[in-house]
């Protein structure tokens, strides 16, 4: 995907070892579709060199305020206007001091400052020792960079070059393209709790076995991450799925639906929209032994008996939260379902959003999407259907967090 088609933006490098990391990055905005200005201050100049960041970006560096390529000799002014985002990264803990007190001694310092506030934001990447990072004057100066409007992307923690491990470490280039991509999204759902479910559940044969099935996650993943990059504080509850946890999500690994009913009880009590993607297996054995079973060599094969899961999303839908959610609006849970069919995908989801009780049902054909990274949905609620063509399972999450953000608009 091309999410940042359309985007420029400066990239700032200050001193510190992590200007390794920012060629990558460099690379990484490029891939996305930005285009990128690099600015470098004299002491990242000692640690990568202006002609690698050339060769990256494919656009000469700044150095100077005092270039004299720009016919006004203002590059302070002219590179900051046509930026989406001045990105600092690395940013050293001298830097940051330096534009907590407005100091512009150095063209990248003068351009945060000359930037129109308003429309240019200030992203800081920073990445220090954990000392550094650690003390009072770094917390203090960058409380007050985020309340002068700058947004910060964290750190990392860990091995660090100095030798020491610790907090402060630059984040990894393939995570500030996350945030970076995350914070040119539509806040549609600030103030919003949204719980997801995610995954196959595993049910327990004895302590070797299990069944399972074929769901990959990575639907519900597609999800949690939208509704993050909308600005929902995301809760994640992922049966046995090795996929990586989007940025800024909390996870919940489970395994069987029973555990998946209890940590999804649990999470939504402060939830206001819950968005079910598991695949959770209808029936477990009814007694798993605890022990493995073992052949007695008479070739007799064992003789399962199973009892129905728990549903998760009618238990929900159904409880006085889920109820008072059917309309999106007021304090109550709204929930969306998943519906997984084979066939007739029209008829079987409209059946099942009744019979399941939720405002909202997504339908979609498994065998076609299971594993897959694209897929086609049909959006069910009381206004209609809408039909979202096949496309990857990030821009259809997207464009499903924008249809629950329309449902349930007045509510955070
Ligand atoms: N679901 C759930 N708990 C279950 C079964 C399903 O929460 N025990 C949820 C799924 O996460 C999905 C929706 O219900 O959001 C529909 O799941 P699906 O597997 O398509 O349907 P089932 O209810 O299992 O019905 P059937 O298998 O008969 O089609």
């Amino acid at each position: 995907m091309n999410d940042l088609a359309g985007k420029h933006i400066v990239l700032g490098l200050t001193g510190g070892i992590a200007c390794y990391k920012a060629a990558e990055l460099c690379r990484a905005l490029i891939k996305e579709g930005a285009t990128v200005q690099v600015v470098m201050t004299e002491a990242a100049e000692q640690f990568i060199t202006p002609v690698s960041m050339q060769a990256l970006s494919n656009r000469p560096v700044y150095g100077s305020q005092w270039d004299a390529r720009e016919p006004n000799n203002m590059p302070h002014i002219n590179l900051s206007r046509e930026a989406d985002a001045i990105l600092i990264a690395p940013c050293s803990a001298d830097f940051m001091a330096k534009l907590l007190h407005g100091r512009s001694d150095d063209l990248l310092s003068l351009m945060c400052l000359a930037r129109p506030i308003d429309k240019v934001p200030l992203l800081i990447a920073p990445a220090m020792n954990r000392e550094m990072w650690a003390h009072p004057a770094t917390q203090r100066n960058l409380t007050q960079l985020q309340a002068d409007g700058a947004t910060l992307l964290g750190v990392g923690s860990g091995f660090q070059a100095c030798g020491e491990t610790g907090d402060g470490r630059m984040l990894e280039p393939l995570e500030l393209l996350e945030d970076v991509i995350a914070f040119f999204q539509p806040k549609v759902l600030a103030g919003h709790h949204v719980l997801v479910t995610a995954g196959p559940t595993y049910e327990a044969i004895d302590p070797v076995r299990g069944i399972t099935n074929l769901s990959s996650g990575k639907m519900g993943f597609a999800i949690a991450r939208a509704a993050h990059e909308a600005g929902a504080r995301v809760t994640l509850v992922a049966g046995p799925v090795s996929l990586a946890t989007p940025r800024g999500v909390t996870r919940i690994n489970v395994k069987s639906a029973q555990n998946m009913l209890e940590a999804v009880v649990e999470y939504a009590r402060d939830a206001s929209v819950f968005i079910a993607t598991a695949a959770v297996a209808d029936w477990r054995p009814a007694n798993a032994a605890d022990q493995k079973i073992k052949k007695d060599g008479s070739g007799k094969t064992p003789q399962l008996s199973f009892v129905e899961n728990p549903d998760i999303l009618a238990t929900l839908a159904q409880s006085e939260r889920g109820k008072r959610g059917l309309t999106g609006q007021g304090e109550g849970l709204f929930c969306v379902g998943f519906a997984a069919e084979s066939e007739n995908l029209l008829a079987n989801a409209q059946t099942k959003r009744l019979s399941k009780g939720v405002p909202m049902l997504v339908g979609n054909i498994g065998p076609a999407t299971f594993g897959q990274d694209d897929n086609a949905l049909l959006v069910l609620s009381e206004q209609g259907v809408q039909e979202f063509e096949r496309a990857s399972k990030l821009e259809l999450a997207r464009k499903l967090v924008a249809s629950c953000a329309y449902a349930t608009k007045d509510k955070a």
